[in-house]
């Protein structure tokens, strides 16, 4: 039984593969309408979500599939003091493959463990997030045509953004990736991942605190929210949420081709003049992430 907790978890072919089913489904979806009959998604989300949990709902409904779950640990059993490892037992007698997000980073893996059914970390605290960056992978395969040969500017928190560590952590398998890594100073990239992801890869990139210095060079720029829950203090928080606003002058120097990609929720890190800008491809972003979650859940069910 095969679980989706890190990017990692999944080789380069395998990402291809379900980059293909995905562009499968979105020109054929009819074939795949009746693929998960009989099959229940159940999930389980102690965090707070929109685009990750409806995307995952939806796309098992699209499937054929039923799904069971909570959007929050206050409608749980957690609020009266059970582990995430009993309740994660529990539904896998209730359903066949779980989607679970958690404040605590690890927890998916903790889970994983005990579990009878595949589980997909749906975004463990401040560490991964590998279905976005499926959602990613799938956005810029289809928006640019290719996952080599591409400088990429990261942008906004970069230490607490969790989407950011696994696209990093996905990104370097793939041939010619550069980054440009733009954050505040207090905001940048843990240790961690320069170390074990991007120095030990060889992976060329630069940090900078401004975001127009190297637009003229980046293929993809990837905005970011400043992750509020995280922080351990609102001043901080305060201090640094508009530190990035994205508008139409600071893209003057951008490339005619640039993608301009966010996970979303936005707060004001685009400005929403940016919206109309054929390079804004947020919004079909959220969309592609619908179809890369039906390719996930076909391959974990192991239905052909
Ligand atoms: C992201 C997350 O939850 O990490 N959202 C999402 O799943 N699309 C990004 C964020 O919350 O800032």
């Amino acid at each position: 039984m095969k679980h989706l907790i890190d990017i990692k978890d999944l080789t380069v072919e395998e990402i291809d593969e379900l980059i293909k089913v995905a562009k499968d489904i979105m020109q054929f979806p009819d074939k795949y309408s009746e693929k998960c009959k009989h099959k229940k998604l159940a999930t389980l989300f102690f965090e707070p979500s929109t685009r990750t949990r409806l995307s995952f709902e939806s796309a098992m409904m699209e499937l054929g599939g039923n799904v069971i779950g909570f959007s929050e640990a206050s409608s749980s059993s957690t609020a009266k003091g059970e582990s995430v490892s009993d309740t994660i037992r529990v539904v896998g007698g209730y359903a066949d493959i779980i989607a679970m997000r958690h404040p605590k980073e690890g927890a998916p893996l903790v889970a994983s463990i005990k579990s009878t059914i595949p589980i997909i970390n749906a975004g463990d605290g401040g560490h991964n997030h590998p279905t976005q960056t499926l959602t990613d992978l799938l956005t810029i395969a289809c928006e640019k045509n290719r996952l080599d040969n591409l400088t990429i500017g990261l942008c906004g928190d970069l230490k607490f953004g969790r989407t950011v560590h696994s696209l990093i952590t996905a990104m370097v398998r793939y041939k010619n990736i550069k980054f440009v890594l733009i954050s505040p100073e207090e905001l940048k990239i843990p240790d961690y991942i320069k170390e074990e992801v991007l120095d030990k890869n060889r992976i060329e990139y630069i940090e900078t605190n401004d975001i127009e210095e190297h637009m003229e060079k980046l293929d993809i720029l990837y905005m970011t929210r400043v992750q509020k829950e995280r922080f351990f203090n609102e001043e901080d928080y305060v201090r640094l949420k508009d530190y990035y606003i994205l508008n139409k002058s600071k893209l003057e120097k951008a490339k005619a081709d640039l993608a301009i990609l966010h996970p979303l929720p936005r707060v004001n890190e685009i400005s929403t003049e940016v919206d109309d800008d054929p390079r804004a491809c947020y919004f079909k972003q959220a969309r592609y992430g619908k179809y890369i979650r039906m390719a996930l859940i076909l391959k974990l069910l192991e239905i052909k």
